[in-house]
């Protein structure tokens, strides 16, 4: 008997380093990657009508209306690559309606990892964050800097990384988050977010090992 693949949620407050855990996760374990600001930016760009919706909400940092985010995420969720290889869906759900849509589907993680990362680090994160359009990879002026002047050169910033966005995003987060804690209460996991990428994804490697081992072992004692 083949074990279910692993199933994976990650959330934190903004910058606390979700997307860059995601990309070490990603190429460990092989898990199909979704994130929910990702595909809201991917419909901005095609210039879809759900796009310019999503964007007025985002730009004052809250929460994008269940009627545009739901579908979209179930979606790609439901897709045969994110079935066979298993998830990782990162920046969803983030409210208690988003987390019941998936419920009502049966759908659960075996692992809800939770970046603990205090604020006062956020805004610095958030502000030199820059992003490589070519590779998609997530750059840090100071801590993850571009490796050459090539990539450097072409590297963009998000339309709502500035200080004064990163705190609207920053209260919705703390608005939100309690309601998540209780429905995935028995498999939330939390991570200190504030160590050297490397230092972190150590942690969450530790976890995910832990959690892909007990899911092994209840298939072999089957
Ligand atoms: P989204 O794109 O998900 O943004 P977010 O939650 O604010 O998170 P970020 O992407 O900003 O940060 P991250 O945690 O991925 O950090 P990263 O790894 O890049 O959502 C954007 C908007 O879309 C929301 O505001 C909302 O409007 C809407 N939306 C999204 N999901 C929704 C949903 N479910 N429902 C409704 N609306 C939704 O790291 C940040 C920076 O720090 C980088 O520069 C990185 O290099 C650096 N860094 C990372 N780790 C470390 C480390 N350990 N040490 C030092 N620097 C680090």
């Amino acid at each position: 008997v083949k074990a279910d693949p692993l199933k994976v949620m990650i959330a934190g407050a903004p910058a606390s380093g979700k997307g860059t855990q995601c990309e070490l996760i990603k190429t460990k374990y092989g898990l199909v990657h979704i994130s929910a600001g990702d595909l809201l930016r991917a419909e901005i760009a095609a210039g879809t009508d759900n796009g310019k919706r999503a964007k007025e909400f985002m730009e004052k940092g809250q929460l994008v209306p269940d009627e545009i985010v739901v579908n979209m995420v179930k979606e790609r969720l439901l897709q045969p690559d994110a079935q066979e290889k298993g998830w990782l869906l990162d920046g969803y759900p983030r409210s208690y309606s988003q987390a019941m849509a998936l419920e009502t589907l049966g759908i659960r993680p075996d692992i809800f990892i939770l970046l603990d990362v205090p604020d006062e680090l956020l805004v610095e994160r958030v502000v030199g964050r820059r992003l490589d359009p070519v590779t998609g990879k997530i750059y840090h002026l100071k801590y993850s800097p571009p490796e050459n002047e090539e990539i450097s050169s072409r590297l963009t910033q998000r339309f709502d990384d500035t200080e004064e966005k990163v705190k609207l995003r920053l209260q919705t987060h703390y608005q939100n988050v309690e309601s998540l804690l209780s429905i995935y209460d028995d498999v939330i996991v939390k991570i200190k977010g504030d160590a050297l990428v490397d230092q972190v994804f150590a942690q969450v490697d530790e976890q995910l090992t832990s959690s892909l081992d007990k899911k092994t072992g209840m298939v072999a004692s089957a």
